[in-house]
């Protein structure tokens, strides 16, 4: 748990120090769970929204892109469900006033179970070595199958009490004997749903009449332009929508960095499909997702499939893709079976008709909606929280050392070459080094680098995760050639200057990653 807590901390530094994130509003000592992106941070994060738009949009001759506003009529919102269901339960400590989610307290207390169990499967696996059998371990161990149903009546407890029964949720609280993480107290008030929604006042009308709500999510304008994006993009059943864009939630617990912020971005895709259809597509979405987050080099152990317990009162099917965060296994992105459930409300509260009419079954219907729903900045999290790796090089004297380095998939890479001239005071090399920047720069980003010595620029732009270093040296005068140093395998090649484009080009394109999905 400590090496854990110390890989996060020195990736929330790492971001800050490399100019990936800074805390919003920082000279002002900060906007709680509201983060800047950096130089770096957001180049990343626009490749990463490349990756999503490119696999989708691109990729799929049935799926078309929309930019719809933050703000909506309200009556979308009435319409969504979000006035009256989009809450968490909320209790304050009265000793210490501050605020938490009661569910989050309750999963955070189960989370030490789980810990408990896994730390006496690893005991156990170091016990027995290779034949070592953790199922019939898991299955057999007194101490661990005693963990394993408090675990699970637990949640089965607080899974009940989220749905109709918060007075309990308070009960478990105190029968657990959690107390307040800030000050030991276990003087709670009462658990009371907490509206997640921001909302503002449109300056030309007074009142609740006026009142607009920045959005909780982007599948809403996804939903209300179904017509207009269907007909003048004359798609036919199936096919979907997709959007990136900002959503806001005024959330209670806003912590671990980036993981829940109160801004973020949604990376999101609605598939419109007949009805009765819509489990064939779930599971093959669900399959599309996965391999997504895989080609881009998220390890298999480190993702995993997690069913809802509680279905939201849109869905009849709801399963997360967890990633396992410094902080254990968590929602990286939702893929939700949302049946008719949008497309009709809004057609009940606006009065107009919102079907499609099929060429094929001669028949009209309101077509079924499977969702895939990803943030962006928790994606950018996971794939931060992968790639930073600390490992030993040899240094330029030959010696052992240290080194940071964000093994980010070059497609993604803020920086895709660094041009390094060997010596700064040596006008020659600038000149060329300049030189052959001004060249390639065209074809994708780059860095000219000639402050410090060689070595530490190398640590530098391994920090940031550039794949390649290419270097000006005195060799680079007499025939137009440079080295070329991978940041992986440390290897150096010398290539003509002519080439330098060509062979990064074919190592950071993005057509390679997508034509492996
Ligand atoms: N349209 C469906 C929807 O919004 P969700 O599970 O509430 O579903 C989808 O959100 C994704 O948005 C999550 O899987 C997560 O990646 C991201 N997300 C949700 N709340 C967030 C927050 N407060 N901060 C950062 N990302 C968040």
């Amino acid at each position: 748990m400590a090496q854990q807590d110390n890989q996060f901390k020195r990736l929330v530094s790492h971001c800050k120090e490399y100019g990936f994130i800074f805390q919003s509003s920082e000279v002002y000592d900060g906007l709680s769970a509201v983060y800047d992106y950096g130089p770096y941070g957001v180049l990343l994060k626009n490749n990463i929204k490349e990756y999503w738009w490119k696999s989708m949009v691109q990729m799929h001759e049935n799926i078309v892109g929309l930019d719809a506003s933050i703000f909506m009529h309200p009556k979308t919102w009435k319409a969504s469900g979000h006035v009256d269901a989009f809450n968490d339960p909320l209790i304050d400590n009265k000793d210490s006033k501050k605020r938490y989610r009661a569910d989050v307290l309750v999963e955070d207390y189960m989370a030490k179970i789980e810990a408990k169990i896994n730390k006496e499967v690893a005991k156990a696996k170091k016990r027995f070595g290779d034949s070592f059998d953790e199922a019939q371990f898991r299955s057999t161990n007194p101490r661990v199958l005693k963990n394993q149903e408090k675990h699970d009546a637990i949640g089965k407890r607080l899974a009940n009490g989220m749905r109709d029964n918060l007075a309990d949720v308070k009960a478990l609280i105190e029968e657990l004997g959690i107390a307040c993480p800030e000050s030991g107290s276990k003087n709670w008030t009462d658990v009371r749903q907490f509206n997640l929604m921001f909302s503002t006042q449109l300056g030309t009308i007074a009142g609740e009449e006026g009142k607009l709500y920045l959005r909780p999510e982007t599948a809403q304008g996804i939903f209300v332009n179904f017509l207009n994006v269907q007909k003048t993009s004359r798609q036919k059943i199936p096919f979907g929508i997709a959007q990136i864009g900002k959503a806001f939630r005024n959330e209670i617990v806003a912590r671990q960095f980036i993981f829940r912020m109160r801004e973020f971005e949604q990376m999101e895709m609605q598939f419109f499909v007949r009805p009765g259809e819509e489990m064939k597509y779930y599971e093959q979405w669900k399959a599309f997702r996965l391999k997504w987050h895989k080609t881009i080099g998220s390890p298999a152990e480190k993702l995993r499939f997690h069913d809802h317990d509680n279905l939201a009162h849109y869905a009849n099917a709801a399963v997360d893709i967890q990633f396992d965060f410094p902080f254990g296994f968590k929602e990286l992105e939702g893929i939700h079976s949302r049946t008719d459930f949008d497309l009709t409300q809004h057609q009940e509260l606006s009065g107009r008709k919102i079907q499609y009419y099929d060429p094929e079954l001669k028949e009209s219907y309101v077509p079924y909606v499977v969702e895939t729903s990803i943030g962006c900045d928790r994606m950018f999290l996971a794939v931060m929280s992968h790639a930073l790796t600390e490992d030993v090089v040899p240094d330029a004297n030959g010696k052992e050392s240290t080194r940071l380095v964000l093994r980010l998939h070059p497609a993604i890479a803020p920086i895709k070459c660094a041009v390094l001239p060997l010596l700064k005071n040596k006008e020659e090399l600038t000149d060329k080094a300049r030189e052959v920047f001004n060249k390639i720069k065209f074809a994708f980003d780059c860095q000219y680098d000639e402050k410090d010595a060689i070595g530490r620029r190398y640590r530098r732009q391994d920090a940031i995760g550039t794949p390649y270093c290419v270097t000006i040296d005195f060799d680079t005068l007499e025939d137009n050639t440079v080295t070329i140093r991978d940041r992986d395998s440390l290897a150096q090649e010398r290539i003509a200057i002519d080439d330098i484009v060509k062979t990064i080009s074919g190592k950071i394109d993005m057509s390679t990653l997508l034509s492996q999905l």
